[in-house]
């Protein structure tokens, strides 16, 4: 399959970031949302960052420029028409079934009938999203980490209905992505998130039971587990919400307790305190 253009449906936190990278690896992309003001931060974040990477000779200021050019954008409830011309659609809405199901079911009939169409979910059964598109042997997931522009791995998600010219069509697009790649099945959390999450709710338990703070729960996996970040500053980094919605789709499906959402977690979402995404969650961001 040759790809050219490449569609991203969500302009989040992983939409945006998804964007970025294929835009930097040649691909003309378009980007949309349902809400437009998601766009225009999508695409002054991506400015951002360009323009640091040019200060720290990262990239020359040609390549940002060039990279930003190829990014086209929309902002509006018929936005997924502009999918019409993807090679490869990547799908990066809120992590809601019901949400996904419904871009699925149109990008099934507005896409290529030969597009690739992938989903960034962390958590939600992707052999529903592929029945819904009415074309289950194209879908595949892909799904990238959080942030995408500086995180490589991939994990390709494959369904019973997954054909193996999509699994190498998939495999051959994330290559030309420069992604470091595993494959596994369509089961809840795949991979990472099946390890991270009983693990971010321990550090969350762990907090609420006054064991000890925040600060020194991620202190101790830093320095004596030599972890990057702390299972309180990701669970921050991931936002709190997409949190909840991730915990609340591998309890339905394991239906065993350490993946229950913690009350402190459900608590801190309820206050809008989403993590670094809204300047507050275990700690506090921007002040
Ligand atoms: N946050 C993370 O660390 C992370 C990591 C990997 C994967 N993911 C997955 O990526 C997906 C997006 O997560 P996020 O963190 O970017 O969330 P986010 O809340 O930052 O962004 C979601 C975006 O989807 C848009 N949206 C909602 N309904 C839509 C629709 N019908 N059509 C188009 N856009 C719509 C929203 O307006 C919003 O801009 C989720 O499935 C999540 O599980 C998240």
């Amino acid at each position: 399959m040759e790809v050219e253009q490449v569609g991203v449906v969500g302009s989040g936190l992983m939409g945006a970031g998804i964007a970025q990278v294929a835009a930097a690896n040649g691909f003309n992309v378009t980007l949309v949302d349902v809400d437009e003001a998601r766009v225009r931060q999508a695409v002054e974040g991506m400015r951002r960052r360009l323009s640091r990477d040019v200060e720290r000779e990262r990239m020359s200021a040609e390549q940002a420029d060039a990279t930003l050019s190829r990014i086209a954008t929309a902002g509006d409830a018929e936005s997924l028409e502009s999918m019409a011309g993807a090679d490869v659609v990547i799908e990066a809405v809120v992590e809601d079934l019901g949400v996904k199901s419904a871009v699925f079911r149109r990008l099934g009939e507005v896409s290529k009938p030969d597009a690739l169409l992938a989903s960034n979910t962390s958590s939600l059964p992707l052999s529903d999203l592929a029945a819904a598109s009415h074309r289950p042997e194209r879908v595949v997931g892909l799904h990238f980490f959080n942030p995408p522009w500086a995180l490589k791995l991939v994990e390709i998600v494959t369904t019973a209905s997954t054909t193996p010219e999509t699994l190498d069509d998939a495999r051959a697009f994330c290559e030309r992505l420069d992604r470091v790649l595993v494959q596994v099945k369509d089961t809840p959390g795949f991979i990472a998130n099946r390890l991270l999450v009983p693990f971010i709710f321990d550090a969350i338990q762990l907090l609420d039971n006054g064991v000890a703070t925040a600060e020194d729960i991620d202190m101790a996996c830093k320095v004596g587990l030599n972890h990057t970040m702390g299972p309180l500053a990701t669970a921050d980094l991931i936002g709190l919400d997409t949190l909840q919605a991730i915990a609340e789709s591998m309890f339905e499906e394991y239906g065993e307790a350490r993946f229950k959402g913690p009350t402190l977690l459900r608590r801190l979402v309820s206050l809008g305190h989403l993590g670094r995404k809204t300047g507050r969650g275990f700690f506090r961001y921007g002040e």
